[in-house]
């Protein structure tokens, strides 16, 4: 067998597990659940979710992928037996749903580029305009032309593909980000925007908690990347003298920093236009923030930088979906990393077509792969982990950490009973909340439309 592929330098390692994580669940699905859930409430839960849940289940992750040095369905072969070797399933599957409609919203952000470098953001047709932008048949070619890179950049594999593009991306992604909040902190209505973002009521969390705590909970897997093994499958290229703990501290830091600063990006622009946050759902960035853009002075080439930025941030996450599922195919059958790059990559756009017609199947695959199949990987995993594999996942966390000491037992009996029990209780508050939009909103659109 061919030497397996490894990465180059600790930075490369890094630097793609951030730029996995950052994208478009922070810059464009962030904002809007924080609009739809009621600001600040919303933020406050979402930051816990990340310490308690997030950084336990990174670590869950990393062990298993470093110790294993496999894709997901593999890993789970070499240190699982019976039922537990389907886990990885569940990853390869969301994998696969995640991305042919990710490439979708990506395709998107490129027609608002050019919409931008035209000059033509409207506020007053703005949602016309996202009406065009999000179906038919420009839409089904920009989610082509963004899938085509996608194959292109994990084709060339680990060193050459993925660690060398993520070095221009996230450092492009972070110092673009900052430079727009600046930018936002000097409209007026900025004041105001901070309020609505920063300053959690408590009567708020206390009467929504049955939707804030899902919603939040699915966002931070998502945004982290977490639940369908691309942790584990970018820790399998890693060596054993990392420190994994801090590792896993970095990238969630720079996730959440750059999530927080969308936030800062949108609301005082939202605000200075006199748009009202919760209104537009998946449409916000697009809708609104495009509106908003007509307004500002400057605001064609801000707006064309904004998406583009969203576009680099969508590209450096999209390779890490598509290389979960094409290191299963390289070391489960052996088949080499061109072709099935690229006959995954058709695959997934197939599936994605229906989506880049109609918005609705955006909602059907984000819910399903979302808030299902990513929490419950999650859990699945936490529970093989913390208790099928105690042993190993001590030993596994305690290489590259000096003085260790007792930190390895106490993140295992953290991730074995609070983790697993919270994971519970939000994979059911969120298959209630899918299975009502199946019954409500979908059931509604496929009697109107069949
Ligand atoms: N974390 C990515 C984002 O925030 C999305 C993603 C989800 C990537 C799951 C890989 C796995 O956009």
């Amino acid at each position: 067998m061919a030497q397996r592929e490894s990465w180059a330098t600790r930075t490369g390692f890094i630097l793609a597990a951030v730029g996995s994580a950052v994208g478009l669940g922070n810059i464009w699905r962030f904002p809007y659940q924080v609009g739809e859930q009621g600001g600040a409430a919303f933020l406050i839960i979402y930051l816990l979710l990340i310490i308690g849940v997030g950084f336990p289940v990174i670590l869950v992750e990393f062990v298993v992928g470093r110790h294993t040095e496999r894709n997901p369905v593999g890993a789970l072969k070499r240190i699982g037996s019976g039922a537990w070797t389907k886990i990885g399933w569940v990853f390869v599957t969301a994998g696969f749903v995640i991305l042919s409609y990710y490439s979708v919203v990506a395709g998107w952000t490129l027609r608002y580029v050019l919409i931008g470098l035209q000059g033509d953001y409207s506020a007053d047709a703005a949602p016309a305009q996202f009406g065009q932008a999000a179906s038919g048949l420009d839409a089904v070619f920009l989610h082509a032309l963004f899938m085509a890179a996608v194959i292109v950049i994990v084709a060339f594999g680990i060193e050459r593909g993925i660690e060398l593009s993520v070095k221009f991306m996230v450092p492009a992604i972070i110092i673009i980000s900052v430079g727009l909040a600046a930018y936002a902190f000097t409209l007026e209505g900025a004041g105001e925007a901070y309020a609505y973002y920063l300053t959690p009521e408590i009567s708020t969390i206390a009467e929504n908690w049955t939707t804030i705590l899902p919603a939040a909970a699915a966002q931070a897997f998502f945004t982290l990347s977490l639940g369908m093994g691309v942790m584990i499958t970018y820790a399998s290229y890693l060596g054993e003298d990392r420190n994994m703990a801090s590792d896993a501290g970095i990238i969630a830091t720079l996730d959440t920093f750059i999530a927080f600063t969308a936030g800062l990006i949108a609301f005082p622009i939202l605000f200075a236009a006199g748009i009202e946050p919760g209104a537009s759902g998946p449409a916000l960035i697009f809708v609104s923030l495009a509106a908003a853009f007509a307004e500002l002075p400057l605001g064609g080439i801000l707006g064309a930088v904004f998406f583009a930025t969203v576009a680099i941030a969508a590209l450096s996450s999209a390779i890490s979906i598509m290389e979960v599922v094409v290191a299963y195919l390289i070391d489960e059958h052996g088949i080499s990393r061109v072709p099935a790059t690229a006959a995954l990559g058709v695959a997934m756009f197939l599936v994605g077509v229906p989506a880049a017609l109609d918005l609705i199947f955006v909602s059907l695959y984000d819910g399903f792969a979302n808030s299902i199949l990513l929490m419950l990987g999650g859990l699945l995993l936490s529970v093989f982990v913390g208790w099928v594999v105690p042993d190993l996942a001590i030993d596994e966390i305690g290489k590259g950490i000096r003085n260790v000491g007792s930190l390895g037992r106490a993140w295992l009996w953290f991730v074995r009973v609070p983790v697993v029990l919270a994971l519970i209780v939000l994979v059911a508050l969120n298959a209630l909340d899918y299975w009502s939009f199946l019954t409500g909103g979908f059931a509604e659109w496929l009697s109107t439309n069949l």
